[in-house]
């Protein structure tokens, strides 16, 4: 995609969305897939994504248990051999100065990738999990991935041989208590969401704007096109690439 033309009507809504950023008490970014394409990270719907390519059996649960070194042969060639060297782009940073900035509170992810606590910020709700841990499928005990050598596949528990997992949520698997709760409780509170990059088609993470809506948040959305959400709970549409979109915000807050 070129590099999006700034119309009138969008420096327009670029500085309105800076507006209500700066008058927030309370603001909160959720983000999805999207907002790591310029990292280089495929998303998973859509031109070039992932489940356009990949089985998306290899992420369920029950796959997993009946056949983990298959699932892992799978999860390792689609996450782990390429998201260690990934790198946040700027609207990851842009957001991680937000927050330093006091602009935002936190973010809320539906990302596995850990780009949004690499580019510094620091108060991030991971309802999907990350990557970067893993746990064991017997005692629980966890470990940051680094401890596990992947070439020997599946990787098992140090304490107990059990079978290792990573710490993302599978197709069929409950979502993490706690992310789950302080999400929920972060989309009540909030008084602008600012989403980047998400289509929002998996629950319970698609509950989220809507949720803050609910609770009178203003809803700023970036995308490079129409989600579910724009013509739905949406306020300001910046049709734009995240990175785009971010920088832009960012040189109206003087970040
Ligand atoms: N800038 C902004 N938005 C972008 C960009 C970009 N450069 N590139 C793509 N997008 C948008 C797409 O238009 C799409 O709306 O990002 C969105 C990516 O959507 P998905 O691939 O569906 O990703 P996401 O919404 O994060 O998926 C949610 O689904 O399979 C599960 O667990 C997985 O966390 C994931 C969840």
């Amino acid at each position: 995609m070129n590099s999006t033309l700034l119309t009138k009507s969008l420096i327009d809504k670029l500085w309105k969305a800076s507006h209500l950023i700066r008058k927030a008490k309370y603001a909160v970014a959720f983000t999805g897939a999207g907002i790591s394409v310029e990292s280089g990270i495929p998303p998973f719907r859509g031109e070039n994504g992932l489940w356009n390519t990949t089985d998306p059996i290899f992420l369920e649960i029950e796959f997993f248990r009946k056949k983990p070194l298959q699932s892992w042969q799978k999860i390792k060639e689609i996450f782990y051999d390429s998201l260690g060297d990934a790198e946040p782009n700027i609207a990851h940073q842009v957001l991680a100065k937000m927050e330093e900035r006091s602009f935002l509170e936190t973010v809320i992810t539906q990302n596995i990738d850990h780009l949004h606590q690499k580019a510094g910020s620091k108060y991030v709700y991971e309802i999907h999990g990350t990557y970067k841990q893993l746990v064991c499928t017997e005692c629980s005990s966890e470990y940051d991935m680094s401890f596990a050598d992947l070439n020997y596949l599946p990787p098992t528990c140090f304490v107990c041989k059990g079978i290792l997992k990573p710490d993302m949520v599978f197709f069929n698997e409950p979502i993490p208590a706690f992310a789950k709760k302080r999400s929920f409780e972060e989309a009540q509170k909030c008084d602008v969401l600012l989403i980047i990059g998400t289509n929002a088609e998996v629950l319970p993470a698609a509950d989220i704007p809507i949720k803050a809506k609910e609770h009178g948040a203003k809803i700023i959305e970036i995308n490079i096109k129409p989600s579910h959400f724009t013509n739905t709970v949406t306020d300001i549409f910046l049709q734009m690439k995240a990175t785009e979109a971010m920088s832009e915000l960012g040189k109206l807050l003087y970040l």
